[in-house]
């Protein structure tokens, strides 16, 4: 016999565990619910414009409870205008004097949630404020009555707009935290008769070991609070924090990739957040992959929602992890103690027990650690080999008959993975569980019964961007954001008047940011990451500075390296300054480098209509502005990227009827006769009042082909029938 033989004996009779399931000596700490977060920011972007019935689906699977992740907790994002990771989202108050609460979707989604789900938790933290929260300056503490009073604002508008109750509110995500604040925010709550609305902080990102004794040491501090909430503990809290009586959760956490090694780390975590931690909730970052392909952590949800334009969705294994805790718990049922009920296997892998004094939940998973390896911290290592494990249940569960059971496995040797499939029920004879188990597994073992995993229905195929596009944003109420354009920073929204119904920027000051370089001004994207040549046609209405005007304005195209680090953000950028009637054209959002500038011949004025093209074509690229025609060298990055709008700095900016072409495939076939007479084009009802007068005369080609045939006509007559005329007007311009 080898060593290597002896060594696998000896570990398959060490590793077989003998465990107690047992209240005999009282219960642990109470159960507070698995959540996922939408924001930090802007990750459900895209799930509020999806078509019915899958956006129903989608929602029944996110929130429903039994059904899909049923999740217990649904933290947002209280917008502040600045980017937080995938986009923006706007505030309540984008300035002192206004208040707003039918902005964005997180007020949509928690009604969607609380419709499936009336005892779903709601919490709300803030990324970013606005500026003026901190009286321009980079914290939100230099005022805490005001700060204070900004968030109670946001609590109130959920209650008196929305009919919401907020369960949980946190003070600043992942950035310094102040008792003071803390204390400020507590009374500003009861003054406004919000006692029950409880405070979780401080949602701070550092790792281990983390000194929390300010808040666990300071009598006020400690009454004003409700939880500790920490992210990425990596199951691990330190151990005078560990031993607080407060109730410990960890506020974000998962933020991995999710095929199955990151369904791998949310099971892990789930359980070993309470087995190693004591933490008894926690929230996956994201909630769903709702943002743009090309954006920060793609895929980072439970599940992907990327797709509205289609109704198309994917259904990721996290979903049924969280299933396995959620289907059999609620919230204020109680862990068993380490020891009676929760700990490690010996084998590797870990088990938590929880009951509401009469029903039993066994979690067991035996994630092995290259298998579930999470983004943030790293993971030591640790081995995971099959092992018999027995339960000996005591105490109040003494006398249970029989278990229903679900198991998950995940396989990496070309065979299937089951997941969340309900096995035969397990009858328990002398009060004994015995179990053979495998790594990469989750079970859950409960008194509790759960319906069979749905099926899926037919999901529709997924399918590029829809081209060509136009959005004349006619079709919205007033204060509504744009679908499919995703803000990056600052905050557009519907804007109606009389005679004319467009998208503004509303944010005319610097935000106190949550990204750690400052970002250069406003900017939106929409389309596809990988889009290239593209021709693309806007207006934009430029306001007087004397009115928080924008002052430099741009039409991008190739957008990409989004997010916080907007110093590597490339494309084609074309500014607009209408102070000195120049223009110029740069491949970054900080305009470091210019590649071309000019004066224009006619000045831009404030408050009317101005056209502007912007495409690409081979090694050229091509605009217009008015009546002016700019042609120069493309020697920028090869990349693709996205469509987007924006400004240098924060003022209010107008833009409507985006229209964004098919790259024809005809461009080859262009004849070289080139018939001069002007086509006669449909103006949309709603183009700009004064579009400009003059233009030259452009050259046309007909051709066979035409790449206006495959437009979407429904709902879009008007511009459908200009389509191909334009497209080709704009090519045959270009060449
Ligand atoms: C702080 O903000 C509150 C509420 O907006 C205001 O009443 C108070 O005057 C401010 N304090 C200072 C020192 O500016
Ligand atoms: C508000 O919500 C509660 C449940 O939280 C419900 O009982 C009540 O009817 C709702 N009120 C209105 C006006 O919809
Ligand atoms: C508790 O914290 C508050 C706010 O920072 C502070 O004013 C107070 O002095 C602290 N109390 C103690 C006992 O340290
Ligand atoms: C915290 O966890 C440890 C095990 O890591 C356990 O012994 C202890 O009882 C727990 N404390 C509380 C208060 O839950
Ligand atoms: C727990 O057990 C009780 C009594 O057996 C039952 O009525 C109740 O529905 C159970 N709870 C859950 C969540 O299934
Ligand atoms: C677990 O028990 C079964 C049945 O007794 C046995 O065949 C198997 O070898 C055991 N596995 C381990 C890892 O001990
Ligand atoms: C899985 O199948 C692929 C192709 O059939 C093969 O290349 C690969 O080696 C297989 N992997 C395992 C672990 O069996
Ligand atoms: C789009 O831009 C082209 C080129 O500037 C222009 O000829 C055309 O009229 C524009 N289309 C609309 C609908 O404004
Ligand atoms: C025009 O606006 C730009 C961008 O804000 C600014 O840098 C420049 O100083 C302004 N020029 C004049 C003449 O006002």
């Amino acid at each position: 016999m080898n060593t290597c033989t002896l060594l696998s004996l000896y570990l398959i009779v060490s590793v077989n565990g003998q465990y107690q399931i047992s209240d005999i000596t009282g219960v642990g700490r109470q159960f507070d619910g698995i959540g996922g977060l939408s924001g930090g920011g802007a990750t459900s972007k895209l799930l509020v414009s999806y078509p019915e019935p899958q956006r129903s689906h989608i929602l029944d699977l996110l929130f429903k409870p039994q059904y899909g992740a049923a999740l217990q907790i649904l933290k947002v994002e209280i917008g502040g205008d600045a980017q937080t990771t995938d986009g923006s989202e706007s505030s309540h108050m984008h300035t002192e004097n206004e208040e707003n609460y039918n902005r964005g979707y997180e007020w949509w989604l928690m009604k969607e949630a609380k419709m499936r789900n009336p005892n779903i938790a709601l919490w709300g933290l803030p990324w970013a404020f606005p500026g003026w929260v901190g009286d321009y300056g980079s914290t939100p503490y230099k005022n805490i009555t005001k700060a204070a009073n900004y968030i109670v604002n946001w609590v109130k508008g959920a209650r008196d707009v929305h009919n919401l109750t907020i369960d949980f509110i946190g003070i600043w995500n992942e950035r310094t935290w102040d008792n003071s604040y803390i204390l400020e925010l507590r009374s500003v709550l009861n003054q406004n008769q919000l006692q029950s609305v409880k405070i979780v902080a401080p949602d701070s990102i550092e790792f281990y070991p983390l000194d929390y004794t300010g808040f666990t040491q300071n009598a006020s501090v400690f009454n004003a609070l409700h939880a500790i909430g920490v992210h990425y503990p990596g199951t691990q809290l330190p151990e005078n924090t560990r031993m607080s009586s407060l109730p410990l959760w960890s506020s974000e956490d998962y933020s991995t990739f999710n095929d199955d090694v990151g369904a791998g780390c949310w099971a892990r975590i789930l359980n070993q957040n309470y087995v190693n931690g004591n933490m008894t909730s926690t929230i996956a970052w994201n909630l769903i992959t709702s943002y743009y392909s090309g954006l920060p952590y793609p895929r980072n949800g439970l599940m992907d929602a990327m797709q509205p334009w289609t109704g198309s969705y994917v259904v990721q294994d996290p979903i049924w992890v969280t299933a396995h805790t959620t289907h059999f718990t609620n919230v204020g049922w109680h862990y068993l103690k380490h020891g009676s009920g929760s700990g490690l296997l010996r084998g590797g892998g870990s088990y938590v027990s929880l009951t509401d004094g009469q029903n039993l939940t066994i979690i067991i998973e035996t994630m092995s650690h290259d298998h579930s390896i999470c983004v943030r911290p790293k993971l030591p290592a640790y081995i995971v080999i099959a092992q018999n494990i027995t339960f000996t249940v005591l105490g109040s569960f003494y006398g249970i008959p029989k278990l229903y059971v679900y198991k998950t496995q995940f396989r990496y040797d070309n065979q299937s993975s089951q997941v969340f499939e309900k096995q035969d029920d397990y009858t328990i004879i002398d009060h004994t569980i015995n179990l053979q188990v495998e790594p990469d597994c989750v079970y859950t073992l409960s008194t509790v019964y759960s319906p069979d995993r749905v099926q899926e229905n037919s999901i529709p195929a997924p399918q590029p961007f829809p081209l060509p596009y136009s959005e004349n944003f006619d079709t919205y109420d007033m204060d509504n954001e744009p679908k499919y354009l995703a803000q990056q920073n600052g905050a557009w929204e519907i804007v109606k008047t009389s005679t004319e119904s467009f998208a503004r920027q509303k944010t005319i000051s610097r935000p106190i940011e949550w990204c750690p370089a400052p970002l250069p001004g406003t900017s939106a994207v929409i389309g596809d990451s990988s889009w290239q040549a593209l021709p693309i046609n806007v207006s934009i209405k430029v306001r007087s500075p004397a009115v928080n005007g924008a002052r430099k304005l741009f039409v991008a195209l190739k957008m990409s390296g989004l997010g916080c680090q907007a110093h590597f953000t490339s494309g084609i950028f074309l500014w607009l300054m209408p102070n000195t009637t120049t223009y110029s054209i740069s491949y970054d959002l900080y305009s470091l480098t210019t590649v071309k500038s000019g004066q224009l011949s006619a000045p831009i004025s404030f408050d009317t209509w101005h056209s502007i093209s912007l495409s690409t074509m081979g090694n050229t690229m091509s605009a217009q502005i008015n009546a002016d025609y700019i042609s120069a060298p493309f020697t920028g990055s090869t990349m693709g990227g996205f469509v987007g709008i924006g400004s240098s700095d924060y003022g209010y900016s107008d833009w409507d009827d985006l229209m964004i072409y098919e790259v024809p495939e005809i461009v080859s076939s262009i004849p070289t006769t080139k018939p001069t007479t002007l086509p006669t084009t449909t103006q949309s009802t709603t183009s700009p009042p004064t579009q400009p007068t003059t233009s030259p005369t452009p050259t046309v080609t007909q051709s066979t082909g035409s790449p206006g045939a495959s437009c979407p006509t429904a709902g879009r007559p008007k511009l459908s029938t200009t389509f191909a005329i334009l497209a080709l007007i704009l090519i045959a311009k270009l060449w």
